[in-house]
């Protein structure tokens, strides 16, 4: 069959199946395919409702391709404002006398993302002190892209990964092993070596934040598809959030930070949340991409 009419056979039965951009996704299907038996078995599980990320594996984030599988969360967008959160914050840290970078702090800075899933956040954060071949020509994005943190003084990101879910450990291996780093398994802070307490400049954590109550709104996609441990945040969302934020001080370096994304109507409970356990927590509203994240600091001595 010729290629265009291949691609109207496939975005007309991706059409009838309700996908509304039916025409980019054919487009997708039919690269990710290794021939038409495949093809059709891809187009039949869209059709039947499976996230696009999960029929072809991956996700496009911050500019990299980020490996997904079945059962594990598909990382977002949106998610993209908190790896830019966590960019300004490590240029904050490099520009500061002492920080990072300065003979006080050599090297790369030290990364948690807990909660990790695909590890997407932790590996375009730490993504940005490696070169540009980890970087998918295809989705190239300036924004994404720290020429700055490829200077020596740096060197790399020591990057650790955690999550209580199997698959989602799985997964998150296959793209740490892109920019170096561990992935363990297990309940929060519980599987990190105990040689991180005071070390971590970072730890970034997308905490299931969605109210039991408000699961059955959600999209099917993500109702059907995506863990239930990786949508549901507890009776008002913060059930996740309010653990890290008990246990987070013994982890952070002085001046270090521990970055959340929340709802925007989650946020004030979210930011006392962090300072009731002596952090200074702010809030940044993501505007246009929805939601906010949460940025609370552990006061220098
Ligand atoms: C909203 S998803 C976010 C995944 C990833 N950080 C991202 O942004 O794409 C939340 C993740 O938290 C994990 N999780 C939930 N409860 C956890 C816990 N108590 N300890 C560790 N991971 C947990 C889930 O398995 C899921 O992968």
């Amino acid at each position: 069959m010729d290629g265009r009419v291949v691609i109207q056979e496939v975005a007309r039965r991706l059409r009838s199946a309700g996908c509304v951009f039916a025409d980019d996704e054919a487009r997708l299907l039919i690269e990710s395919a290794a021939g038409p038996d495949e093809l059709d078995r891809l187009v039949r599980r869209r059709a039947q409702g499976e996230p696009l990320e999960h029929v072809v594996g991956w996700a496009e984030f911050c500019g990299l391709r980020i490996a997904v599988e079945p059962g594990v969360f598909v990382p977002r967008r949106r998610t993209e404002f908190l790896v830019d959160q966590a960019g300004a914050l490590l240029s904050a840290m490099a520009d500061r006398p002492g920080g990072l970078g300065s003979p006080h702090h050599p090297g790369g800075p030290v990364l948690v993302d807990l909660c990790c899933g695909s590890a997407a956040i932790g590996v375009a954060v730490a993504a940005r002190f490696r070169d540009a071949r980890f970087h998918d020509a295809r989705f190239h994005d300036a924004r994404f892209h720290d020429a700055r943190f490829h200077d020596a003084r740096f060197g790399d990101a020591e990057l650790h990964a955690a999550d209580v879910d199997a698959a989602a450990v799985r997964c998150a291996r296959r793209n740490v092993a892109q920019v170096g780093g561990q992935v363990y398994r297990g309940d929060l802070f519980q599987p990190l070596p105990d040689r991180l307490r005071g070390q971590v400049d970072l730890l970034l954590a997308n905490t299931p934040y969605v109210p039991t109550g408000a699961i059955t709104l959600m999209p099917a996609e993500a109702r059907l598809h995506e863990p239930r441990v990786a949508l549901d945040g507890g009776p008002d969302g913060l059930d996740v959030q309010r653990r890290v934020a008990a246990d987070v001080r013994h982890w952070l370096r002085p001046g270090g930070h521990v970055l959340v994304e929340t709802g925007r109507d989650q946020t004030p409970d979210a930011v006392e949340l962090f300072s009731r356990h002596g952090l200074h927590a702010r809030s940044v509203d993501a505007h246009d991409a929805g939601g906010a994240v949460v940025i609370a600091t552990l006061p220098s001595a």
